[in-house]
């Protein structure tokens, strides 16, 4: 059966990064047999530029009809001005909603290769392996109304909405709750309970999901708690399920405690998990065009691609031992760099892990 990807790689460092990732599913497509029909198509501020819109129809088109979605990065400085609808940020919270793309799995893993490059002591991030299940097409994110008025006195406010249903809350606890049966057992739901009554439907949910799984150990935790828990003592957490909202923060800190927000994929995925796999980064207009963007996480999206939506679990394996090994061998990109290392361009990142790759699938056919 050929599998149809789609490929958007987006702005700034989204192509740069996408290209190394695409050739290592090309390669591991090739060496595990697999069929796929790789489509490329325009988002955000490339799509903006290409046709007056950050999600053409045609873009969202070849998305429904693909069994999967590689994505770069959106957005940059020279869209700042571009009227609110038009953003090219836009087109990623679309596609995401437009797509059912609720379950957003951004798995926190510190390589011990790059125990060094954590801003934290080894000792409190070696070994760490977080999964953070963040809810993606609703809460503040999405709920109206929303803007900016004029109030009567002339003055001007901003409003946003923060809702969920309970059907919302109950699909991405089960997400999270299955996830953590199939890990350590343990999920911590982080809400802000104790002021917003939209949490306090959360943690209600949440818990009432809980007789369902025994096997889980359930906990509740602050969202403010929760920030300072993840620099403090990270380790303690196995899942942690939270809305968009705080899913986006907490991942950014929890990418730091791995050394680089550049090392974090994800995976976000309908009721049915199709999925669209993108680094957890964004398009970093501030390196891009300079060589200096590390690819892994793209890359390691591409291995959730393969487990979550192409049901290849053996090349998925392939490709995080390939990454391995290349940071085995020392070779880190400017972001994941310390002195004893040696510093490598995105593509001669990319030219390692195909290498790493093709000497691993040479290796188990022989
Ligand atoms: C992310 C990003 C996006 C988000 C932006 C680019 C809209 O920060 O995927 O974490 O906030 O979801
Ligand atoms: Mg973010």
């Amino acid at each position: 059966m050929t599998r149809r990807v789609l490929v958007l790689p987006g702005d700034h460092i989204g192509p740069e990064v996408v290209r190394e990732a695409r050739r290592v599913l090309e390669v591991v497509a090739a060496g595990f047999g697999l069929a796929l029909e790789l489509d490329e198509g325009l988002i955000g501020g490339a799509a903006l530029e290409a046709s007056g819109e950050p999600l053409p129809a045609e873009t969202l088109a070849s998305a429904r009809h693909a069994d999967a979605i590689l994505l770069g990065a959106v957005g940059g400085p020279e869209w700042d001005q571009v009227e609110r609808d038009l953003r090219p940020e836009r087109g990623l919270l679309k596609i995401r909603s437009e797509l059912g793309l609720f379950g957003n799995l951004r798995p926190a893993i510190l390589y011990p290769q790059l125990a060094a490059a954590s801003s934290l002591r080894p000792e409190v991030v070696a070994g760490l392996d977080i999964l953070i299940v963040r809810e993606l097409t609703g809460g503040i994110y999405f709920g109206e109304p929303r803007g900016i008025r004029t109030l009567e006195n002339g003055e001007r406010e901003g409003y946003n909405t923060y809702v969920y249903k309970e059907s919302e809350i109950e699909r991405i606890g089960r997400l999270a709750f299955e996830s953590a049966a199939k890990r350590d057992g343990r999920l911590c739901s982080v809400d802000k309970s104790n002021v917003l009554e939209v949490t306090v439907l959360w943690r209600e949910v949440m818990d009432r999901l809980a007789a369902d799984y025994p096997d889980v150990e359930l906990s509740h935790m602050y969202v403010d708690n929760a920030a300072m828990q993840l620099v403090r003592a990270p380790k303690q957490f196995d899942v942690v399920v939270t809305g968009n909202m705080f899913g986006d923060i907490l991942s950014d800190a929890a990418a730091m405690l791995t050394g680089s927000i550049g090392m974090l994929p994800s995976a976000s995925l309908d009721v049915a998990s199709r999925g669209m796999y993108e680094p957890c980064h964004g398009s970093a207009p501030d390196i891009s065009g300079q060589g200096l963007a590390n690819p892994l996480a793209t890359i390691l999206s591409v291995a959730m691609m393969l487990r979550y939506s192409l049901d290849a679990p053996a090349a998925a394996a392939a490709v995080e031992a390939a990454v391995s090994r290349v940071l085995d061998d020392g070779l880190r990109t400017a972001d994941i760099c310390t002195s004893a290392d040696q510093q490598v361009s995105t593509s001669a990142m990319g030219d390692a892990v195909v290498a790493a790759l093709e000497a691993q699938m040479l290796e188990e056919s022989a």
